[in-house]
């Protein structure tokens, strides 16, 4: 033990008492050893050139990868299609307006048809989203693609390469933005869309065969007179209210410019300027100062129908005061 704590005390000399200050300077720069924060300078290249290297490799993987990845998909059309995606091939409905995004929950329209702020409201967020439905023809400065949208009919041809429907929602009176979506006059256009899935053609209720029994009769009433037309090829609407109040308190309602979405809008194939097809549903005479609540469901043999998970349908409430 004694000779061996001597040799220690041979080779190990207690380091000079440096002040904080000092040790700090020794850190930054040692005149001694020639080291630099710790490092002699032939230890920081060959850790440099390391950690160069290392990244090098890394970067170079993570690009391969992405590369990699990048060669198998398609910027114009989505990989996974119709059953195979996520999302399915059974779209929903949806609704504008929608309720501020601050209030995600809220399915409410309500506003105050006397109050021009409260009209201007939403009627300006109708605006907003149905800028995209108007861009057409205003001038050569438009995007590609805005100048591609030709007016379709039943009796339209196949379309050319670049065109798509167009859906004149100028048209849709009284449903129109010169009369603010009719809200002032109490009677509001709240409009419907479609989902967009890729590649979905719908199979329409074209006859009166195998109607499904819970659609409301003046739908099936409707398909039975313009049964065998072209222009039953359509993905039919409709909308009640949900309990047997609301159905009273809801009044009637109109379908602009037709009960469904027509078919020649589909498939949807991501051509550059398509726009999915609108139906503006006009509530005639909503009760006033009362909540309704609101369903609304999309009909074709290929929409499957379920109100507790919101698939082919959608629900919102209206609330229309006057005071
Ligand atoms: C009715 O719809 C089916 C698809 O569901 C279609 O094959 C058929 O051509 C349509 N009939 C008419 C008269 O358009």
């Amino acid at each position: 033990m004694a000779d061996k704590s001597k040799v220690a005390e041979q080779y190990y000399s207690k380091p000079p008492d440096l002040g904080k200050w000092e040790s700090f300077r020794m850190f930054l720069w040692n005149s001694e050893t020639g080291q630099v924060l710790g490092r002699t300078g032939s230890s920081w290249a060959k850790i440099l050139l390391f950690y160069l290297i290392f990244y090098a490799v890394l970067v170079g993987f993570f690009a391969a990868m992405l590369a990699i990845f990048y060669q198998t998909l398609d910027s114009k059309m989505p990989k996974w299609q119709m059953d195979s995606s996520l999302i399915g091939s059974n779209p929903g409905l949806g609704f504008r307006p929608m309720p501020e995004s601050a209030t995600v929950e809220s399915t409410l329209i309500y506003y105050r048809a006397n109050d021009k702020g409260s009209v201007l409201k939403w009627a300006s967020v109708i605006d907003e989203y149905l800028e995209q439905y108007r861009k057409k023809g205003s001038g050569g400065g438009e995007a590609a693609g805005a100048e591609n949208r030709v007016p379709c009919s039943y009796s339209t041809g196949t379309l050319a390469e670049k065109q798509v429907c167009d859906v004149p929602v100028e048209n849709f009176h009284p449903c129109t933005s010169a009369n603010q979506y009719n809200y002032e006059q109490g009677g509001p256009c709240v409009f419907l869309k479609l989902n967009k899935i890729f590649n979905w053609t719908p199979q329409p209720y074209n006859t009166t065969e195998d109607l499904p029994a819970i659609m409301p009769e003046d739908l099936k009433h409707h398909i039975k007179t313009i049964e065998g037309k072209p222009d039953a090829n359509m993905v039919w609407v409709s909308c009640q209210g949900e309990n047997p109040a609301d159905v009273e308190n809801m009044g009637p309602v109109q379908y602009i410019p037709g009960r469904g979405f027509p078919s020649y809008y589909y498939p949807f194939t991501n051509k550059e300027g398509y726009l999915s097809p609108l139906v503006a549903v006009l509530f005639e005479k909503p009760r006033t100062g009362v909540l309704i609540n609101i369903e609304c469901k999309a009909w074709a043999k290929n929409i499957q129908y379920d109100r507790y998970e919101r698939r082919g349908s959608v629900h919102f409430e209206l609330m229309v005061d006057r005071s």
